[in-house]
């Protein structure tokens, strides 16, 4: 017997350094994420191209699967149905941004709002008809762009395989590939969402957190999600592509809360900058932060509406990029870094320095840029398969704007 013990102690010890020489050399299992990349490449800047960088840095991951829609998801979901699916969103997605690079920010939104408000279920694609007004009418998605792309996509998915691949899947795959384009790290994801026939133009205008949201109405926002303090901080990383309208930040150069001074916490250089770029207007005296009340933001309709403020055509922007301040390899990083300087564009990512907590993932993600692309990819996952609808639960729209009949 005791032969038989020390045996398995000698299996187990041998497992164990097997297994931790495996980790070293391939990579990490953080809760359920297997990862692997090549760390070189980024930690010594040799990437030399964009589409050399986007292969290097393919990683790989199983989702947590307690939710069991999630675990309905499957990868290769589409594999003998429409064997081509990703293939084709994938050439698609590359030969429209090739014309216009923005589609990759404004489908990273597009994404981020559809999911946040009742799950990645592509009702944010919905028109209004008579029984329901559209989610796209709530002040929030006003300025959400990139739906074109999406319905076109659909289009040619629909020649090669009818009635099969479901917006809500196009739409979280489109923004997969736009990602890496724009120098965002690379991922796999499992498939199988179905579409809603419903859409949630009230709890959109209610609950899309607004760019004058306090530190403690965000977090309280994203953990009714599940999303942690440091998820939200990494999401939040997203704002260092693509462009913000003056209307969103203009009160914070102009009137922070009523001063008719600007916000104090503004670095000052950055606020001559800003205010060049976005002239006084009397849309400046716009509102000031929400109240603090340790919530979500639950106005009235009227009130979240001028709360969170409307750009207008004529209506001045900020590039968040910077003019891709740092390359491609600063995707999110420059963002984190701007904030340790005092210059986040909305108040609301400025108040990711309001705590230590989400102070502390800030300073992390402005100074290792790996660790970022890493996290960043588990929050991507994880906000692409949130609360989606699998099975009988919805239906696969063959316009992505109409519910089937
Ligand atoms: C507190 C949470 C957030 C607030 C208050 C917020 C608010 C905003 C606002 C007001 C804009 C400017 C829109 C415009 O001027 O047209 C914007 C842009 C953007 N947001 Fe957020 N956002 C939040 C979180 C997120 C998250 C979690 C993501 C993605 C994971 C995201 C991705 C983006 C992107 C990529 C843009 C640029 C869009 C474009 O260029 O078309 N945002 N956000």
């Amino acid at each position: 017997m005791k032969f038989v013990g020390a045996n398995k102690i000698t299996f187990v010890t041998c497992f164990v350094l097997a297994l931790s020489i495996y980790v070293a050399l391939h990579g990490f299992n953080l809760h359920g994420v297997i990862l692997s990349f090549t760390q070189d490449s980024l930690r010594n800047g040799s990437v030399s191209d964009q589409s050399d960088f986007v292969s290097k840095d393919q990683l790989y991951l199983a989702i947590d699967d307690d939710d069991e829609d999630v675990s309905r998801l499957r990868y290769d979901y589409y594999g003998v149905s429409c064997p081509f699916a990703e293939k084709i969103i994938g050439n698609a997605v590359n030969e429209i941004y090739k014309a216009r690079p923005g589609i990759a920010p404004s489908l990273i939104r597009l994404l981020f709002h559809d999911c946040f408000i009742e799950g990645c279920d592509a009702s944010v694609l919905l028109d209004a008809d008579e029984s329901q007004s559209s989610e796209k009418e709530a002040p929030p998605n006003l300025s959400l762009k990139a739906l074109d792309v999406i319905a076109s996509i659909k289009s040619e998915l629909e020649r090669t395989c009818p009635g099969v691949v479901s917006c809500a899947d196009i739409l979280v795959m489109s923004t997969r590939e736009a990602l890496a384009l724009a120098g965002g790290p690379s991922y796999t994801l499992k498939t199988g969402r179905k579409d809603s026939l419903f859409t949630f133009k009230d709890i959109a205008e209610r609950e899309l957190p607004s760019p004058r949201s306090t530190l403690s109405q965000i977090l309280a926002s994203f953990a009714s999600r599940g999303f942690s303090a440091q998820e939200t901080v990494t999401l939040l990383g997203a704002h260092s592509i693509g462009i913000t309208h003056c209307t969103f930040f203009k009160d914070r150069l102009y009137n922070f809360s009523g001063t008719d001074n600007p916000d104090p916490e503004l670095n000052p250089g950055f606020l001559q900058e800003l205010k060049t770029k976005c002239p006084f207007s009397a849309s400046a005296s716009s509102p000031s932060p929400c109240p603090d009340t340790g919530f979500a933001p639950s106005l009235s309709a009227s009130d979240y509406h001028s709360n969170y403020g409307l750009s207008s055509e004529n209506d001045g922007v900020i590039d968040l990029s910077f003019n891709n301040e740092g390359g491609p390899l600063n995707f999110g990083s420059r963002y984190y870094r701007r904030l340790l300087q005092n210059k986040g564009v909305m108040y609301a990512d400025q108040q990711l320095m309001a705590s230590e907590e989400t102070a502390t993932w800030v300073r992390a993600y402005s100074s290792d840029p790996l660790l970022f692309r890493r996290d960043f990819i588990k929050a991507m996952v994880k906000l692409s398969s949130y609360h989606v609808l699998t099975g009988p639960l919805g239906q696969v729209r063959t316009n992505c704007s109409k519910v089937l009949a």
